[in-house]
């Protein structure tokens, strides 16, 4: 296991941060999600591995590698969240704390946004602060590894 380092991974079309319906997501790009989690984790001794793939096959398989190479992982599995039990088990079958992200209020947007699949198996969920709740989930995830490394909450 990567005792000092975290997994960030991003789920579909958040590649297109920036120009993807700004009024919801923000002007900042995925490049810039990825220098504030990277910068955030330095902070605190981290390193940072981070993942894209508007796939969910792929999205699994990363989350099935997580503990070998990081102790905690950051997720914003985006439109996979409301859908995929895919998902949802493999964050069930690793021990690491893995913590939900969204950038939008999911909450006051259109009702199947308001089910995630993948919450109840998450150590927390940051919801609603933009771009900025990456340094949140970021700093929230380290929490969870330096207080016992336990992935429910
Ligand atoms: C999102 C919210 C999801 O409902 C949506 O499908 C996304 C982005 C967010 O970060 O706010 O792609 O995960």
């Amino acid at each position: 296991m990567g005792t000092k380092r975290l997994l960030l991974i991003n789920g579909p079309n958040l590649n297109r941060l920036g120009k993807r319906e700004p009024d919801t997501y923000g002007k900042q790009t995925l490049e810039d999600v990825i220098r504030l989690v990277k910068d955030t984790a330095w902070e605190y001794g981290y390193e940072v591995e981070e993942f894209q793939s508007n796939h969910e096959g792929d999205l699994v398989d990363q989350i099935q590698v997580a503990e070998e190479k990081a102790a905690g992982v950051i997720l914003n599995p985006a439109a996979y969240t409301h859908t995929s039990v895919a998902l949802r088990d493999a964050i069930s079958s690793i021990s690491i704390p893995v913590v939900e992200i969204h950038i939008s209020n999911v909450h006051n947007r259109e009702s199947f946004r308001h089910t995630s699949m993948t919450a109840p198996v998450c150590a927390g969920q940051v919801v609603g602060f933009g771009v900025d709740g990456y340094r949140l989930a970021t700093l929230g995830v380290i929490n969870k590894i330096e207080s016992g490394g336990r992935k429910e909450s």
